[in-house]
């Protein structure tokens, strides 16, 4: 045990909770894996269906009888102009061309339906809900309190971090700028809100009074002891778990995880219109000549997403999106079960370190 204000919230044994992620990597087993580890497993639904999300949490629940969450996306206005996603449509069929698939295809809809994936997660009465890129409904959140399940919004400021805790969540991921994948940045911020997890988690800390989670670069024993250190109430770990064998990535991406370092990634919107990080490719080099607007997210999103996928089917890396943080070098391809283990052992080891330490007060 290793218990923290939030552990015993979340009924949970280790305060390590797998990120959500989006997009493939966190299969039932993977989020199943970690809960039963002790830790706290969580689906990345933003992209899937209701129906998809419906049979994951059926998935997740035959593999275990512990908590875990689900992650949705917040919706966002939408506002691109005609043209520029014209524009970027031409420019986007030179990679279509090279892949051999088809060009200008149809845009099908943008998002899922938001309501609808709220709805799945209130008739399977899921433990924990979280979200990322804004803030739902107050009623979304009231509903999800009252039924029991715990609710952690994302906050990659202070004063996101202060909005959350007023529109009355349960906990907030303190997202430093290590971290792999989309910002969850919902207010503006003239530098892009790019704080690192050190200095980000002990401002929350200090503004709200709600539990933090630190999040962003934390890959083993010793994150989590520093972020314990730095106020945090439990920390959620991403990369850590991307290259284990219960994790859906592709395998490319697992190997570039595994063979990457601390300067492959870089912040990009290429791919999506959000900011987010990812090991470096050719296409978000080449992007950056892109002479247009890049449409704002969730269009480009799903304007690329016909080149990922057949960049993927082709085995291609560099079309593909290979979203990672900054601890690349640390990342290894464990059992997800062995990762939470290694982790808590590692700092269960520090702890001992530091009281053997000897500091007296003078
Ligand atoms: C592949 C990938 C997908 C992600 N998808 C989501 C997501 O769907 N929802 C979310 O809240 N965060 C998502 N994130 C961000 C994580 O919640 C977390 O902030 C990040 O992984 C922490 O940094 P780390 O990767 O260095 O551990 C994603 C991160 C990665 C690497």
């Amino acid at each position: 045990m290793m218990e923290t204000e939030l552990t015993s919230k979340l009924k949970i044994k280790y305060p390590i909770i797998q990120a959500p992620m989006a997009g493939g990597p966190t299969t039932p087993d993977l989020v199943a894996s970690v809960s039963n580890a002790g830790g706290l497993g969580n689906l990345g639904a933003g992209y899937l269906t209701p129906e998809q999300i419906r049979n994951a949490i059926r998935d997740i629940r035959q593999r275990t009888d512990r908590p875990f969450g689900v992650n949705l996306f917040v919706p966002e206005q939408l506002s691109t102009s005609e043209e520029t996603i014209a524009g970027m449509n031409d420019y986007l069929n030179k990679y279509r061309s090279e892949l051999s698939i088809a060009p200008n295809p149809s845009i099908p809809k943008f998002t899922e339906s938001f309501e609808e994936q709220v709805q799945v997660l209130i008739e399977e009465n899921v433990p924990v809900f979280s979200f990322t890129f804004g803030i739902p409904p107050l009623d979304v959140i009231q509903a999800m309190k009252q039924l029991g399940t715990v609710v952690i919004g994302t906050a990659t400021t202070v004063e996101e971090a202060k909005q959350l805790q007023a529109a009355g969540v349960d906990a907030i991921v303190a997202q430093g700028s290590e971290a792999g994948g989309h910002r969850g940045t919902f207010l503006k911020s003239t530098t892009d809100a790019l704080i690192g997890t050190m200095a980000l988690v002990p401002q929350i800390v200090d503004y709200v009074s709600v539990p933090v989670v630190a999040s962003g670069g934390i890959m083993d024993g010793r994150g989590l002891i520093a972020s314990l250190a730095l106020g945090a109430s439990a920390v959620q770990m991403g990369t850590a778990f991307l290259a284990s064998p219960e994790s859906g990535a592709h395998e490319a991406h697992k190997r570039k995880i595994i063979s990457s370092n601390e300067d492959s990634t870089e912040m990009t919107y290429a791919y999506s219109g959000k900011a987010a990080r990812g090991i470096l490719t050719d296409f978000m080099n080449d992007m950056r000549f892109y002479p247009g607007t890049i449409p704002a997210y969730p269009i480009q999103n799903v304007m690329t997403r016909d080149i990922r996928q057949a960049a993927a089917k082709a085995n291609n890396p560099e079309y593909m999106s290979l979203w990672a943080g900054q601890g690349l070098r640390l990342a290894k391809d464990h059992a997800a079960a062995e990762i939470v283990k290694q982790t808590i052992d590692q700092a269960f080891v520090l702890v001992k370190s530091f009281s053997s330490l000897g500091v007296v007060e003078e």
